[in-house]
């Protein structure tokens, strides 16, 4: 059955709140009146796509009623019973819109889990490929999407160019660390604008400190979550420092499995991350960010959909008397899941090797380094997930117009 085919309109049937289309492959779609009169894109109607829209809800029907209508294969024209008003819908549209259970199933994003055994083949890119042809770019993307992560090797090493790799993957971001300038002198210079992993005297940070860090989501006390992060190499550790990962998707399946209570008590008990910066850079003022949501988001179907673990950042846990004891016992038990070998990758970041991950979906952490006379510089950007949705929807839309929109995880907004 060709694509062609399946968005051809066969025949359509009036019914008592709608009409029923069949379509040319055989399915079937039904769309309400009060639906496709909303959904109507005359000049006069306008679009949602840019939110100039003439409709208004309050002033039509609330149960519309076509005078007539007529189709051909390829669209389907409505004359509404109150004013006359004419409606027309293509027929390719209607079927990426259409809102059967089975449609709607078949345009959920899922997300390919995974554990340690990924490891002997890492998605993995070239700079260079995905900089210069637009499908290597997509499948990058797309990559990040389903795994949640990728790697990219041969990435720019050098400051001044680092801008290159973040805009394929979005717009950057810019929290109170600062905007990551791309100039050689502030970048070595400046510890707010580059992570030199070095021994500091007074650490306020842990990406500061040469110890190794568990697998943790980054900056669990903000509201709007960190998306996607993106680790740029400009000096390796010549001794450990090996970066891990941890699908936290599969970490909460295996969860939900063993420990199905502790699972639904983390999914709904909101808990408070928190992060204290007296001084964070000079001239600015102190910041104290704090942000409560659960542990693990599910969305209306039930699916896992955003992770938000940093034990770090746990603020002292704020919830009625009786529930206190059974959280710490779940956060445990999903704590134990989390840092099993069985689910870790491991693997050394060289010099201009990129990282790129969905922080509210895959944990990242490291293996404790040496010091060394040259610290370890690792560039930490990142590009919040509807910015990294926007991209990936422009050069779907550009590369594969015939796909319909997909529903992608929301992660820690439902
Ligand atoms: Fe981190
Ligand atoms: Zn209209």
């Amino acid at each position: 059955m060709t694509e062609h085919v399946r968005k051809k309109i066969q025949e359509i049937s009036q019914g008592q709140d709608g009409f029923t289309v069949g379509w040319c492959d055989g399915g079937v779609s039904h769309f309400h009146f009060i639906w496709l009169r909303h959904q109507c894109e005359c000049g006069e109607c306008g679009s949602s796509l840019n939110g100039v829209r003439g409709l208004r809800l309050d002033l039509i029907p609330e149960r519309p009623k076509p005078r007539e209508y007529s189709f051909d294969p390829d669209r389907l024209r409505v004359s509404w019973e109150e004013d006359g008003h004419i409606s027309t819908y293509e027929a390719k549209w209607l079927r990426d819109h259409c809102y059967s259970a089975e449609a709607r199933a078949q345009r959920k994003h899922r997300p390919v889990l995974w554990d340690k055994r990924i490891a002997a083949d890492p998605p993995t890119f070239k700079f260079s490929e995905v900089e210069d042809s637009a499908s290597s770019r997509l499948q990058m993307l797309e990559t990040v999407c389903d795994y949640g992560f990728c790697k990219v090797e041969g990435a720019p090493g050098l400051a001044d160019e680092a801008g290159r790799l973040i805009q394929m993957v979005g717009a950057k971001r810019i929290t109170h660390y600062g905007d990551f300038e791309l100039s050689n002198k502030r970048m070595s210079n400046t510890s707010a604008d580059m992570a030199t992993l070095t021994d500091k005297k007074s650490i306020n940070n842990v990406g500061d400190i040469r110890q190794a860090l568990q697998p943790h989501c980054d900056e669990t006390y903000r509201t709007s979550t960190i998306g996607i992060t993106i680790f740029q190499v400009f000096e390796p550790s010549a001794e450990g420092g090996h970066s891990t990962l941890v699908d936290g998707f599969e970490a909460a399946r295996r969860f939900r499995e063993i420990y199905p209570e502790d699972f639904n008590r983390l999914a709904s008990t909101p808990l408070t991350g928190q992060r204290f910066d007296p001084k964070h850079a000079e001239g600015e003022l102190p910041r104290w960010y704090r942000c409560t949501l659960p542990m693990i988001r599910i969305d209306d179907d039930q699916d896992v959909c955003g992770i938000r673990v940093n034990e770090r950042q746990i603020a002292p846990i704020d919830l009625p008397h009786d529930q206190v004891v059974p959280t710490y016992q779940a956060i445990r038990n999903f704590l134990k899941i989390v840092y099993d070998p069985d689910l870790i990758i491991s693997f050394p970041l060289k010099k201009g090797d990129g990282l790129i991950f969905n922080n509210q979906r895959v944990l990242h952490g490291r293996t404790a380094f040496k010091l060394e006379e040259r610290g370890r510089q690792v560039l930490t950007n990142s590009v919040d997930l509807e910015d990294f949705y926007s991209n990936l929807r422009i050069l779907k839309g550009r590369l594969k117009p015939q796909e319909p929109i997909q529903a992608y995880s929301q992660g820690m907004v439902t």
